[in-house]
């Protein structure tokens, strides 16, 4: 069907959700990066937002923020090219300080991490001493550094009461310290930080979905405002939404995320009708097929660290995966 057999072969995976005519598009470059994958001994980590011509078509490893950190470093490749956003090549570069990290194309930012400056975190620790300051990992890795912890959407609140304080300041973002303050008895300081992507869906728009959906089942992602994660069925990581819906089934769902998201998910599940609201993460949306391979045939951008800053952040990192 296409110009190319391994093309061809993973169009299976994603033909309910992409058309004949556009995989065709993307056959040629899917090919070129397999191909240049195994010359340059690179793999492919890619974020749940990435699109299905991405994920399932060039990954090799796909997950949420603490997946794709804890998969980076079991990696034997020479080079690790992060399919995601600025943050998450960081972390890659953190945990992998001896491998090449390349990120397709440098903008690919976050405005949880654009929120915030470890200049901020500095003075957040003078107003408050003794208080541990818990990072959520879209952050910059000199605010990881000034950072006493890190934590993910995944494993936040587990990060939390393992501190076994009373009292912690979480940032950058507002709405998912918030939405953890709600499910601890610990009191939590919290940044004016939001997702682009997250604050702008409502309550209403819950009820609207309902309303129109009779029996739909709302999953929210926890950097959703409060009202929305109150209004939902149920509230986790990208990872814990998808593992929702594998586990439960439920025929007819919305993801309050990231519109790719419901794409992937619904490429592996097409019995399930997934209503999708689309709210796109410009940031996710930079890398792009012919980037990825553009990255892997220059060797650019490669992602470093200051020396200076590498070693605090990569602790505040490591202390949250040994937890
Ligand atoms: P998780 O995949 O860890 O849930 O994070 C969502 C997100 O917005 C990452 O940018
Ligand atoms: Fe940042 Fe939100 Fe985009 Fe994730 S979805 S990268 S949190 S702006």
């Amino acid at each position: 069907m296409f110009v190319s057999l391994q093309a061809d072969r993973l169009y299976e995976r994603v033909r309910s959700v992409i058309l004949p005519a556009e995989w065709s598009a993307f056959a040629g470059d899917i090919d070129a990066i397999l191909a240049l994958k195994r010359e340059r001994n690179a793999v492919i980590l890619a974020h749940n937002y990435q699109t299905p011509e991405i994920f399932h078509g060039v990954a090799d490893i796909v997950g949420d923020s603490l997946a794709l950190a804890r998969e980076a470093m079991k990696t034997d490749a020479d080079v690790i090219v992060v399919a995601g956003v600025h943050f998450m090549a960081e972390t890659a570069k953190l945990l992998n300080p001896g491998r090449t990290v390349l990120i397709p194309d440098l903008r690919a930012g976050c405005s949880l991490a654009a929120s915030i400056t470890a200049a901020d975190v500095r003075l957040l620790r003078q107003r408050w001493p003794g208080v541990p300051i818990v990072t959520y990992v879209n952050s910059s890795a000199a605010v990881k550094a000034e950072s006493d912890i890190c934590c993910t959407s995944g494993n936040a609140r587990r990060i939390v009461e393992s501190l076994g304080v009373p009292k912690v300041i979480m940032l950058p973002d507002e709405y998912l310290a918030q939405n953890i303050a709600a499910e601890t008895g610990v009191e939590i300081i919290t940044w004016a930080g939001h997702c682009e992507v997250h604050e702008r869906f409502s309550a209403a728009d819950v009820h609207q979905l309902r309303a129109g959906h009779p029996g739909i089942v709302v999953l929210a992602h926890p950097e959703c405002p409060p009202e929305v994660v109150a209004e939902a069925d149920f509230a986790g990581s990208t990872a814990a939404m998808a593992d929702y819906v594998t586990r439960e089934r439920p025929a007819r769902v919305v993801l309050m995320t990231e519109c790719s998201m419901s794409d992937n998910i619904a490429a592996l599940n097409p019995d399930l009708e997934f209503v999708r609201p689309c709210n796109l993460c410009p940031h996710m949306k930079r890398i792009t097929l012919p980037k990825i391979r553009r990255a892997l045939e220059t060797m650019r951008h490669e992602v470093t660290i200051d020396p200076a800053i590498a070693a605090a952040a990569r602790r505040s990192v490591e202390r949250m995966l040994a937890i």
